[in-house]
């Protein structure tokens, strides 16, 4: 690449909308340094800020471009990363990567047939009270006794009530599968009912842990509601109870720090980089596959 050093990543963020806008954010800011730079935003709309905009032709044929960051609506990121891949660049999926286990598969596929990094964001494995139970579960050698994932929350934009657009609420809210995963290791699926009206949507689910303790996951949507409300506990055998607070929106960096979305802009980098292990980039890919499983199961048990 011309005028960059070899660890220069030309980034291209595609969508700007709030995650979007937050990898812009970060991208102008710096916040990884130097050698992570915005070549410009894809948008479908007029971008009324200062960025350097491209098309998705100029994107995929700029040599300076490595790697590009899809930010849209779910129903886009599997043909999006697609095309990102198949023209050689790196992609970063805001989760979920797709809305089916095969669409996944394939994707992975595709990027290790290229030598490819195909990473997919998913900030609340990075949240400091996420990581803190994974150590006290490990530590203490703590064993579940049940465990409850709830999620209360409008329908975060106006495309995310349209199941074709958001996708089914277990592929939408995989994050919380992959952090349930993530602490109790691999799930199997009891029960899974779905609730389908116009102003909301309630799935709840019954999930094993693979020592046989419960875990109840529901998430509900509606289209009146003020405060997103997110609640998880774990009750473990010696009586140590786990609570996550809501962590709410990601917070907001103040400008030179790196926010959550931008350690995982970090994670991708060193993948990309070759900074990363093979065994930490298998077992990602491994979380991602596993859940994208799941929720594809969880979708079939409610008959959706
Ligand atoms: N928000 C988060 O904290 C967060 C966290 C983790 C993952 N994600 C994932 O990131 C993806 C995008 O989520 P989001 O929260 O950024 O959704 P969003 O704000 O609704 O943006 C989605 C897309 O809609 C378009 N858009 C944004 N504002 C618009 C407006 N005022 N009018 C018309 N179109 C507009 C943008 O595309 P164009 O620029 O092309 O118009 C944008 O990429 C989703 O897959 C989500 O699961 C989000």
């Amino acid at each position: 690449m011309s005028g960059t050093d070899a660890r220069t990543s030309g980034i291209v963020v595609v969508g700007l909308g709030r995650a979007g806008k937050a990898r812009v954010r970060d991208l102008k800011q710096k916040v990884l340094g130097e050698n992570a730079v915005l070549r410009g935003v894809i948008s479908r709309r007029k971008v009324e800020d200062d960025l350097p905009t491209l098309d998705w032709d100029e994107a995929l044929s700029r040599e300076d471009v490595n790697a590009l960051i899809i930010c849209t609506e779910n129903d886009t990121h599997e043909q999006y990363a697609r095309k990102a891949l198949e023209h050689g660049k790196h992609v970063l999926v805001d989760y979920p990567l797709c809305l089916s286990a095969q669409g996944g598969k394939d994707l992975f596929n595709l990027a290790e047939s290229k030598g490819l990094i195909c990473h997919v964001e998913n900030i609340a494995l990075l949240l400091p009270a996420h990581q803190d139970f994974k150590k006290t579960i490990k530590t203490k050698d703590l064993s579940l006794k049940e465990g409850t994932a709830r999620l209360e929350a409008s329908f975060a934009s106006e495309w995310f009530n349209d199941i074709n657009r958001a996708g089914f609420p277990s592929f939408s809210g995989v994050s919380t599968l992959e952090c349930l995963t993530d602490l109790f290791g691999s799930l199997t699926l009891k029960e899974a009912h779905f609730v389908h009206e116009t102003d909301r949507h309630v799935l709840t689910c019954k999930l094993f842990t693979s020592e046989n303790r419960p875990l109840t996951w529901k998430i509900e949507r509606l289209r009146e509601c003020t405060a997103r409300k997110r609640f998880q506990e774990f009750i473990f055998e010696d009586g140590t109870v786990l609570t996550l607070p809501p962590p709410g929106p990601p917070p907001q960096p103040t400008p030179g720090h790196k926010g959550l979305f931008a350690r995982d802009l970090e994670l991708f980098l060193a993948k990309v980089r070759g900074e990363c292990s093979k065994e930490i980039i298998a077992e990602h890919k491994k979380l991602v596959l596993d859940c994208l499983e799941l929720a594809e199961e969880i979708k079939k048990m409610t008959g959706f």
